[in-house]
């Protein structure tokens, strides 16, 4: 069977920056509602909702109080009942967040759990008592030696009792003990409520996480590093498909339609290869995150220049990986992520062409592509002027704790510019309004002053724009099916400046070339006799069509994607090899 999420295009909102429609300054399922022909137009055929749960919003939505309920300021259940029925009007489908690695440390759950080491559901996360020999609250008598992803320790110590929980995130993020069987069915119960209200999925958020190593071990601090690495102890842990597969058989078993998406930091090919194979019935397709962790160097905040041969071993290394079994997902931003177009492509004179070019690199290789909202805009990072503009906790957590380790504010601000998730979070620009048309309130975040050039509005009457680009390319996936079931073959892998891809399926071959760069160069192209007569299906320049295909020059930030059609079986190689 060929399932139908690889003929898919998935659309990201991310509701506080999304549109606002009932003019507080944060996005809302109204304003969703009342945007929904915007992405009928695009054309994109699912739509996955950040976080739109009660939330105290200490991390945006991912701390989560109530999972069976819509955050006031988002709307009501009865608006979501709305959009959800509107999303299935037009063909599209919804996916839901899900976020079980942790709760709120408000959720009722965790409220409980800390009364008294007692109770019942005390066990649902991980307390633990201080290191052996020390005092609870004494400098370093925390139970091991792990850090927070959100910088400090990742244990809190709770009065009440005198114990310390875990959380790898924020401190209002409790890890929930998914050793426990009482929590997974919780949780199953929970995903089976969403199912029957309607939805067609879940994202599930730093779900390779779940599983710990139960001794919870003190991690190897390396230099330069203020905690231990527990990656080890809880990235693919022990029980990790165990509880994937049991989350199959109780919550998707029997369903039909759905698509399920496994957040993975940290996953290797290999590993992802067992949580996609459908044999496993784990999970449809994950996000890995090396292709975005490429201009990282010691850490997740010391940006590099981007090397395209990194980028390329690494992606191509993913699609050799998961050629035969499994499914990738394809995505460049998120709402962690800053914007490709400012971090790879170039958003000053080759905006325009460069998030083309980007668009057209990523929906042409084998996998679910992920579209984050403005992406299809080729809307950039911000300008942000000082700490003061920044919301996001990792961001503002970061700054705190490396400006009073001795760090230079002045060098932490200029990483968090180039890297902090804020950049992704920055309103929707819809118009060149004052506040873009997010909102007639006042933004809870700063609009970027570049929307008067960048916005939906211009774009939709530019046949030329990034945002009618985007749309083609989703068309392309719907019509051609090389786009989505054919084998990926990398061309020119050693190439510093060209990105170069073939596709076949059956008697069609896709070629696509694409000049990272604001350089014009001349390539020769790899095996030429087979795109004799090839025909233009995609560009983001006017190609004169008369030249040959054995010398090819492109243009600063060209992309270009060719087509032949063989007759079935004149070649030996024409024959289907990769039937997805
Ligand atoms: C995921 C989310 C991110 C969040 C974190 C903790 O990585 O994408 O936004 O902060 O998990 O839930």
């Amino acid at each position: 069977m060929q399932q139908w999420w690889k003929e898919s295009v998935v659309y990201q909102i991310w509701p506080r920056s999304f549109a606002d429609g009932d003019g507080d300054g944060i996005g809302d399922l109204g304003g969703i509602t009342s945007r929904l022909d915007y992405l009928a137009t695009l054309g994109v055929d699912v739509v996955w909702l950040s976080p739109i749960y009660p939330s105290p919003q200490d991390d945006a939505g991912y701390d989560i109080s109530d999972y069976q309920d819509i955050d006031p300021t988002f709307g009501s259940v009865e608006q979501f009942d709305a959009l959800l029925a509107a999303v299935h009007e037009r063909g599209m489908k919804l996916v839901m967040d899900l976020v079980v690695n942790h709760t709120s440390d408000e959720h009722p759950w965790f409220v409980e759990s800390r009364a008294s080491k007692g109770n019942p559901k005390r066990n649902w996360y991980w307390w633990r008592p201080a290191r052996e020999g020390m005092n609870a609250g004494d400098p370093g008598a925390e139970p091991n030696n792990w850090g927070s992803i959100f910088s400090g320790p990742a244990w809190e110590l709770d009065e009440t009792t005198g114990e310390y929980y875990l959380h790898l995130f924020s401190r209002k993020q409790p890890d929930l003990n998914w050793e426990n069987p009482e929590v997974r069915q919780a949780v199953y119960a929970m995903m089976r409520w969403w199912l029957d209200r309607g939805v067609d999925g879940f994202r599930m958020d730093v779900i390779n996480f779940i599983s710990k190593v139960t001794s919870l071990p003190d991690g190897h601090v390396h230099d330069g590093s203020l905690y231990g690495d527990a990656m080890p102890y809880f990235v693919d842990g022990p029980r990790i498909h165990e509880f994937i597969q049991e989350m199959h058989r109780e919550v998707f078993a029997g369903r039909e339609g759905l698509i399920t998406v496994g957040e993975m930091p940290g996953v290797t090919v290999e590993e992802a290869r067992l949580y996609t194979d459908p044999a496993r019935r784990e999970l449809d397709m994950v996000f890995q995150f090396e292709h975005v962790q490429v201009d990282h160097g010691e850490t997740r905040w010391d940006p590099r220049p981007l090397r395209l041969r990194d980028l390329k071993a690494i992606l191509g290394r993913w699609q050799a990986g998961l050629a035969k079994v499994g499914w990738n997902s394809l995505y460049w931003n998120n709402h962690d992520q800053p914007r490709v177009v400012s971090r790879f492509g170039d958003d000053g004179e080759h905006r325009v062409r460069s998030a083309k070019l980007l668009g057209t690199v990523l929906h042409l290789h084998r996998g679910t592509p992920y579209i984050y909202q403005g992406e299809e805009l080729g809307m950039t990072n911000a300008p942000f002027a000082s700490i003061d503009d920044f919301r996001d906790i990792q961001s503002l957590n970061h700054y705190a704790e490396a400006v009073s380790t001795g760090a230079d504010p002045k060098a932490v601000l200029a990483a968090l510019r180039v890297l902090s998730r804020d950049n992704a979070r920055t309103p929707m620009q819809w118009d060149d309004t004052e506040n873009a048309g997010f909102t007639t309130g006042t933004p809870w975040i700063a609009v970027n002053p570049n929307h008067k050039g960048i916005n939906a509005q211009t774009e939709l009457a530019d046949e030329d724009s990034v945002f009618h680009h985007y749309r083609r390319l989703i068309e392309l996936r719907h019509t051609e099916p090389a786009v989505a079931h054919g084998d990926f073959r990398m061309l020119l892998a050693d190439h510093e400046q060209v990105y170069a891809f073939a596709r076949r399926y059956g008697s069609t071959e896709l070629l696509v070339l694409a000049n990272f760069s604001g350089e014009p160069t001349t390539i020769e192209v790899p095996d030429a006799g087979r795109w004799q007569g090839a025909e233009l299906i995609l560009a983001n320049y006017a190609v004169d069509a008369t030249g040959g295909m054995r010398h090819l020059a492109l243009r600063p930030w060209e992309a270009r994607v060719y087509r032949v059609r063989s007759p079935l079986g004149s070649t030996k190689d024409n024959i289907v090899t990769n039937p997805s």
